[in-house]
């Protein structure tokens, strides 16, 4: 296909407002994700959508949708993984990190009584690996002994290619501008020479990177968590099913265990058994 084809075609897709809604809803269905149909979404996603069709030999949405509804891989995993929106960065909404670094400094994130077992946390929207990885320096740098064997670390999405840039822990120099200096030094490699910086080994060791639908019930979990992040995503969803994940979340919480939520979420939570502690920050009462 040469480029004029292309062209014709984004401007066909940009003007399907029908297969649209048909992918909206399936998108729905799937993740959760509200994605609304306006000029805006429809510029948007013929700009990401179409490479994808065209690499599979589609030309219209419909095609698309019953692909996807029939489940085809990798199709799906791609659709997912181009309709959702990834956004992140280190330290994103800081004081929830100083939040945490007193608490377990304080040995307030640990149920009392069970000082010796491991520090349970999960990050469950952790998109391309910023936010684990900034959850994980707090935790270090508060605590040091959580190194060996005493932590827990699970950062969880949906969307698999996220985990995969997560797990290798590679990022422009740039993204960690905002991160403490002693922490890119302790934390990070560089390679001035490429302009990238990548996580230490053993630090991206701690982490278990896993696939992980927040729609799904019930939780697998066989032990509770001690620090639940879940931010920027329950946005996404509408109220019902914002209300349905946030019940799982508490309900997946050790008592007395941390949950920080982004700060435009936090009333979503607020008739659940939970008190306020900081900004966007509750422990489970
Ligand atoms: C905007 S990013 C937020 C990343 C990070 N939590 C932060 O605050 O910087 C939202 C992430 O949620 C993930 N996501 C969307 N729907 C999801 C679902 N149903 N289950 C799990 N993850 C989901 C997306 O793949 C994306 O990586």
């Amino acid at each position: 296909m040469g480029v004029s084809d292309a062209m014709r075609h984004h401007a066909q897709l940009k003007s399907d407002a029908g297969g649209f809604e048909l992918l909206a809803r399936r998108l729905k269905q799937i993740v959760g994700v509200d994605l609304p149909v306006s000029p805006k979404n429809l510029a948007l996603m013929a700009g990401r959508l179409g490479p994808l069709l065209r690499r599979h030999g589609l030309w219209r949405y419909r095609q698309l949708d019953e692909l996807v509804g029939r489940n085809q891989e990798p199709l799906v995993r791609e659709f997912i993984s181009l309709m959702t929106t990834h956004t992140t960065h280190f330290f994103r909404e800081s004081n929830h990190f100083g939040e945490l670094a007193n608490a377990v400094r304080r040995g307030e994130a640990e149920r009392k009584g069970s000082e010796n077992r491991p520090l349970r946390v999960w990050c469950a929207a952790a998109s391309t690996g910023q936010e684990p990885y900034s959850i994980l320096m707090t935790l270090l740098d508060a605590k040091p002994s959580l190194k060996a064997n005493g932590l827990k670390f699970l950062a969880t999405d949906i969307d698999r290619a996220s985990l995969i840039k997560a797990s290798r822990g590679v990022y422009s120099a740039a993204e960690i501008d905002n991160v403490p200096r002693a922490f890119q030094r302790k934390f990070f490699d560089s390679n001035p020479e490429l302009d990238l910086v990548q996580i230490k080994p053993q630090l991206r060791k701690q982490v278990t990177f896993a696939e992980f639908n927040l729609l799904q019930t019930p939780y697998p979990f066989q032990f509770p968590f001690d620090v639940i992040f879940c931010r920027n995503v329950l946005i996404y969803f509408e109220a019902a099913e914002t209300k349905r994940v946030c019940e799982k979340l508490v309900s997946a919480l050790a008592q007395g265990g941390y949950l920080f939520l982004a700060h435009a979420e936090t009333a979503l939570v607020r008739k659940m058994k939970l008190q306020q502690v900081a900004p966007a920050t509750f422990r489970k009462v």
